[in-house]
């Protein structure tokens, strides 16, 4: 039977369409005008699976788009600066890594491999959306190819960060304690910009962006050498959220190999997803019972329950027991607030329900658990999941995050990613 959505549903995915359109800057989209003005690329891939509820052809524009940035290496930025905009601090002049179009130096969660699986799935496999895919392909197994090279430099199937930025969950607590060893001496007077257009209660503090620049120095000082960064840089996590999305990113970029009939390369993707199977247990904390990011350079776990943690779900990963922990997790925070999935675990004493990632919820992180949930057989979870998204977008607005106490808005508001999420799932009841 068709769906046909509610008069008040319209109303909102009409809303989600301008907001794409309103930020869309002509083959990219901005995830936020004001706070974000450039490309960020994970924001890009999501963004695309919302263009794609109305307009197919911009969905795949944004990826190739994204892909146009990609270093001759395989590394994809985490910010592309097709234009100047000073509302943004730190600029391409900061980062200084002599990439034409300008750039960040380090990268984010890999997920673009799934949102092109989900499009060319998702559409009708004409000639057309085929070959978009297949050129696309080559780029995703690059970066990928990339990852694999760069950022295991202790080969255990692992994704390593090398700035809290690059997990995409920037002020996550998980980060406190790794950071705490980076010397900030150096950095020098800096103004920033953030903080002019929002509350600075919502957003990271002084002493996290003293560090998010002290190691951004360390990067462009080495000259953005990947491999020196992953070896020696003075931050050094396993990421469970880059290590969960790039497992499922390779399920996803396998199925891709054997549509276009890549032998060789299914070979080398398959022997990936191995490596990372068998690695992942090491993120396993016992006491914590959950999958929980771990600083390389000590060796020690966060102990940390993340909206990341749920994650293993998406990946595919875990066995019996450990999905019950987490189960048994995700029942508890249920019952200390009122929206899920809050980004921190409630009962941990970092929980900050309106501060960036230590609380409040982030539509594109419940909407990969929830996809977890659901492909796991957890279908009542990934429900629930869906429904408290939709609620607070139909509440409170499109922002970039939600406080799981109250419902109210956090960050920046007609947020492209948040629309977008709206749009391919959370308004899909
Ligand atoms: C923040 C988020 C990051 C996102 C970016 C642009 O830095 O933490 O995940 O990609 O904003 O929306």
């Amino acid at each position: 039977m068709m769906h046909i959505p509610s008069k008040d549903t319209q109303i909102i995915d009409d809303s989600a369409r301008a907001i794409l359109k309103t930020n869309d800057r002509g083959g990219y989209t901005v995830p936020n005008g004001r706070v974000y003005p450039f490309q960020w690329n994970w924001d890009s891939a999501f963004v695309a699976l919302g263009f794609a509820n109305f307009n197919r052809d911009r969905a795949w524009l944004e990826i190739e788009t994204l892909f146009a940035a990609q270093w001759d290496d395989g590394f994809l930025p985490h910010i592309v600066f097709w234009q100047d905009d000073s509302g943004y601090f730190p600029g391409a002049s900061v980062w200084d890594a002599h990439e034409n179009p300008a750039t960040s130096g380090i990268t984010q969660p890999p997920i673009a491999a799934s949102m092109v699986r989900w499009l060319w799935d998702s559409g009708p496999k004409s000639e057309r959306e085929t070959k978009r895919m297949a050129a696309l392909y080559p780029k995703v197994l690059k970066w990928h190819r990339w990852f694999a090279r760069y950022r295991d430099p202790e080969g255990r199937g692992l994704v390593v960060a090398t700035h809290p930025w690059e997990t995409g969950r920037d002020n996550s607590p998980e980060w406190d304690q790794p950071a705490s060893r980076v010397d900030i001496s150096g950095i020098g007077p800096y103004e920033r910009r953030d903080t002019s257009h929002l509350e600075p209660h919502v957003r990271p503090t002084k002493l996290d962006y003293d560090r998010y620049l002290a190691i951004v120095q360390f990067g462009r000082e080495h000259c953005w050498d990947h491999d020196i960064i992953a070896r020696t840089g003075p931050f050094r996590v396993a990421d469970v959220g880059m290590t969960m999305i790039l497992l499922r990113a390779n399920r996803d970029l396998l199925a891709l190999a054997e549509a276009l009939g890549r032998r060789q390369d299914s070979a080398e993707i398959k022997a990936w997803i191995e490596k990372s199977r068998a690695g992942i247990d090491w993120l396993w904390n016992d006491e914590t019972g959950a999958f929980c990011s771990r600083d390389l350079i000590d060796g020690r776990s966060s102990a940390m329950i993340t909206s990341a943690s749920f994650l293993s779900f998406y990946a595919g990963v875990g066995t019996e027991k450990q999905r019950q922990s987490l189960i048994a997790h995700l029942d508890r925070i249920e019952r200390k607030i009122n929206w899920m999935l809050p980004s921190l675990d409630p009962d941990h004493e970092a929980f900050d329900p309106m501060r960036y990632w230590r609380g409040p919820c982030w539509a594109v992180v419940t909407f990969l658990v929830a996809r977890g949930l659901l492909d796991e057989g957890e279908s009542a979870w990934a429900e629930r999941l869906r429904h408290d998204t939709a609620a607070l977008i139909r509440d409170t607005g499109f922002y970039e995050a939600f406080c799981p106490i109250s419902g109210r808005g956090t960050g920046g508001d007609q947020f492209s990613w948040t629309a977008a999420m709206w749009l391919f799932w959370a308004g899909k009841a």
